[in-house]
């Protein structure tokens, strides 16, 4: 068997904190990386400010509100982890901000693909346009604006780790789920077969008993199949419709 290939995932932030916290904090991140799947690693971008305060960030020409990070110290923290090209084969620079490509399981598949992702957090009013020509994409994690792209790079991050040979453990496990086949989950249960609740709303006896869905128990695999594609259906019907067309 081939050996899986390592992903590498650098987050160039103001708070490396955030990124290493994150990447101390679970098993499965410690385990992939402890098996060399995965080096998730914070490229603070402090060193790279100019002048004797490490400045990263400017007023706006033209006026306004709050401050802009700077291209030039942008441009060095990017190239120090892209090494020699900026734009290489094999490794996507992708900035993070609201203005970016919506993030979907399909772009987590698209970006899995590489071996090696920079992630660039803004903070701020945001970064100074000249930054867009050092990167590959830009991509949103959703229609709301975050106070920077640390979380959004995380997501990311997730998203695409879980995707790789390896890292999961279970590799079969990850392209079954929510969205990977444009039909969401269907419903699961565990022990206890019955669960009683009291149920404090004004209508009904306040008392019931939560039960697990008989053809589970059943045996017969073919009709466990069937049902769990029908609430699939069901669920995606009601909930995500548009997941649908
Ligand atoms: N930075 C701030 N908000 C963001 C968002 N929604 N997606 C990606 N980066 C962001």
């Amino acid at each position: 068997m081939t050996k899986a290939k390592k992903l590498s995932i650098s987050v160039i932030t103001l708070f490396p904190q955030f990124i290493t916290n994150f990447a101390e904090s679970f098993g499965i991140i410690k385990r992939a990386v402890a098996l060399k799947l995965l080096d998730l690693r914070a490229v603070d971008l402090r060193p790279f400010g100019v002048d004797s305060r490490q400045t990263v960030d400017g007023r706006p020409y033209g006026g306004g509100v709050g401050m802009v990070l700077r291209a030039d110290v942008l441009h060095k923290a990017i190239r120090s982890v892209s090494r020699s090209r900026i734009k290489d084969k094999g490794l996507r620079i992708i900035l993070l901000t609201p203005q970016g490509k919506s993030f979907t399981q399909k772009e987590a598949k698209r970006l899995a693909k590489y071996d090696s992702l920079v992630l660039v957090c803004g903070r701020y009013e945001g970064f100074d346009e000249r930054v867009r020509q050092f990167a590959d994409e830009e991509i949103s994690i959703g229609d709301y604006v975050l106070m920077g792209g640390e979380l959004p790079a995380l997501v990311l991050s997730e998203a695409v780790m879980r995707l790789r040979t390896g890292i999961l453990g279970k590799d079969e496990s990850a392209d079954k789920e929510s969205f990977s086949e444009n039909l969401l989950e269907y419903p699961q249960y565990t022990k206890p077969l019955e669960l009683q609740v009291t149920s404090n709303k004004k209508q009904g006896t306040g008392r019931k008993i939560l039960r697990v869905p008989k053809v589970l128990l059943s045996g017969n695999h073919k009709k466990i199949n069937e049902w769990r594609m029908n609430e699939s259906i069901k669920r995606t019907k009601k909930r995500r419709p548009d997941l649908l067309n």
